[in-house]
Order: C-alpha cells, then structure tokens, then sequence
C-alpha cells in the first residue's frame, strides 16, 4: 500500500490532508471527528488581532475604573452574530470566533489532550504589537505550530508595495523570534513578486507558506444600500492561482508549501501534490460534505498511486513542478499564448 506520510512543520503526518482553519476545527467533537477519518494535521481557527486588543483595552479601561464598551472578549455585535451561529454548545470545548482568547488557549490544551495528531493553532493579525505575546501562550498550550494569518488588505494609496511587505516582514520576524514551534505564514497572492517574497518571508524564519489566503470579498446590496461580507465556499475552479505558484517556487524557496483554497476532490490534492506542495489544506470540501470526505479522499489517492507505480506521496510530490515539468514555462507566460490560441469559444467547438 503507497505511503501517505508527508513532513510539515516540523511534524511526520500521516497524511497529506490538512483541515484548514474554520468552524469545524473550533469543537473539539470536529477535531475528534477528522482524527478518526485518517486526517493528517488540524488547523484551529484563528485568535484575531482585534480580539485581543479588544480585551486588553477593556482590562485597562476597568483598572482605572472606566467602563467598558462592548462585551470583554468580543468583537463587534456584527461579528458576534458570526460567532453564535457557528459555535455549536454540545458541551465539549469550542472556541467560536469573538470568544475570549483564553477560551482559545483552553481549546489548543483540550485538543491536544485527546487527539494524537498535530495540533496547528492559528493567529490573524496585520501588525506587531502585544497581541503577538499570545504566539507564547499559545506554545505553552502545547500547540505542535502555528499558523500566522496575516490578512492584510493594502487600501491605502499612501503605502508603496514595498511597504506592506516590510510590514509582512515585521511581523513575521516578530513572531518568529518570539517561539520555538514551527511557523507557517498564510498570505494572500497579491504581491508584485511573490516569489521573491515568500523566499523573504522563509529568510526572515517562516518554516512554510501557505498558499493562499482567499479573501471575503463585500458585495453591496441594492435594496439596503449596505456593503455586505460574504463569505462564500470555494468550488476546485479557485486552485489553479495556488496550483501554478506551488510548482514556481517547489524546490526555489526554503521554506515548505502548504496549499489553500479550491482543493475538494482526489484530482485537486493530486495536482497540488505534483505540483509540489507539502500538505493540502481544505476547509470548504469539510464543510459541505463533513469530515467523512477525506476517507474517500485517501482510499482514491491509494489508487492512483498504486496505479501510476508511485511507493509514496514523498515519491510524487513535485513530479510537476516547474522545476521537474518538461514544460517549464508553461507555468509562465507560455501559458497565457498557448490558452489564446487554443481558445474553441464557449462550448468549445
Ligand atoms: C467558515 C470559514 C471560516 C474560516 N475561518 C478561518 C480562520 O479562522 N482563520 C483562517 O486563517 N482561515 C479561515 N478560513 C479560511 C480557510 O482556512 C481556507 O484558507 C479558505 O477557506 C480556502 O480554503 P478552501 O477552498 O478549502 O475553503 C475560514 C474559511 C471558512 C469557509
């Protein structure tokens, strides 16, 4: 039978599935649950920046006696909402987004307690500041590694590229610096060269990036006049952005590659293990068809493998990549020509 074992962060996983930061990884009934599928890593969502900040300035408003707006531990009410609909109170540890940060140490200690397999927790932020000590606590909970958010949006027309990718920088450093576990940096794809700022990112002590952050994209609606966040699962047409930038940098940057966004069947991890990435992460796949998913995931992946003469995925991974396709360049410009030329119209004929 092929082997599935795959390294990241620091961890032999036993497989190359990850599930992705969401709501799932929230309860620990979640978390229990993709351990006995076979999955090889869980990431926990997010601790948020703003949770943080939020806290602390409630603690000091209440030591000099000034009461506070809003409710301790919270985000906004809008955002609250977000959490009760997806916290689920079976009774068991969970961790809804906008609880207490301490709420998220004790779901880090509770799912390392009872699963066996690597506990990756999250944090989401955009600046260097003290909501960073939390890196600390959240080591000290026992987390395998850490998974840094940084989702940034650049709207402000007075901060050059340059910049935001020294403020990335920072950050990364900051945190870096500041534990022992492993970490992985999750970025969005919007740099001017990304290639050359993931290999800043990994010198700067990043052990992985992961590839990439899928933004919550506003829509207005028409009949309230109101800018509305949706969030919306992914479907497998969003992998191709993350599939072409894994096989750039597989074997150029020195940091490992995790994948994000658009992986829902055995066909998209396959690509994405060719292609050269470490693990897959998914979160919508597990959130519309459960954690079950990835049993059939991997019986197809022992399949193929064993039908394409592949021992294991170690064997496979970066078989595609640009480094080791006998198209390189199709990666590249090449690419966009070719597509053109080929183009057959909408039913393609
Ligand atoms: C409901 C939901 C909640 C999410 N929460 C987080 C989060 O807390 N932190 C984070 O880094 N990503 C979060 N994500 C993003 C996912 O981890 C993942 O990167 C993204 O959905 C793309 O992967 P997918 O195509 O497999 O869904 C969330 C996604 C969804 C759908």
């Amino acid at each position: 039978m092929p082997d599935l074992h795959t390294s990241y962060l620091g961890c032999r996983l036993k497989s190359p599935l990850v599930a992705a930061a969401s709501p799932l990884t929230g309860k620990l009934d979640g978390i229990k649950a993709l351990r006995d599928v076979g999955i090889g890593a869980v990431i926990l969502p997010s601790l948020f920046e703003e949770q943080i900040t939020h806290e602390r300035l409630a603690e000091q408003l209440t030591a000099v006696g000034v009461r506070s707006v809003g409710k301790p531990g919270g985000l906004s009410p809008g955002e609250g909402a977000l959490s009760d609909s997806i916290s689920g109170h079976s009774g068991a540890p969970s961790y809804a987004y906008g609880r207490s940060a301490e709420h998220y140490l004790e779901l880090v200690r509770a799912a390392k307690a009872v699963v066996d397999i690597p506990v990756i927790a999250s944090m989401n932020g955009t600046t260097t500041g003290a909501w960073l000590d939390y890196a600390q606590l959240i080591e000290q909970a026992g987390a395998d590694a850490l998974e840094l958010n940084i989702y940034y949006i650049a709207a402000d027309p007075g901060i050059s590229g340059a910049e935001v990718e020294l403020r990335f920088l920072e950050v990364v450093r900051a945190v870096c610096d500041s534990v022992r576990i492993p970490v992985a940096i999750k970025i969005p794809p919007f740099f001017s060269a990304p290639a050359y700022t993931i290999r800043s990112l990994a010198r700067a002590g990043a052990h992985a990036a992961v590839l990439f952050n899928r933004f919550v994209q506003p829509d207005i609606d028409l009949d309230s006049f109101q800018v509305i966040p949706t969030l919306r699962l992914s479907d497998s047409e969003e992998l191709r952005m993350t599939l072409r930038w894994i096989a750039i940098l597989h074997g150029k940057v020195d940091c490992e590659l995790a994948a994000t966004t658009g992986a829902h069947t055995t066909e998209d991890v396959l690509k994405l293990l060719l292609a050269g990435a470490n693990v897959v992460t998914m979160a919508s796949a597990l959130l519309r068809y459960g954690p079950r998913h990835i049993l059939e995931i991997e019986r197809e992946l022992h399949t193929w493998l064993d039908d394409h003469d592949f021992s294991s995925v170690d064997d496979l991974r970066g078989s595609l990549s640009q480094v080791h396709s006998p198209d390189p360049l199709a990666y590249e410009r090449a690419s966009y020509m070719k597509a053109l030329l080929n183009y057959r119209g909408p039913s393609g004929e």
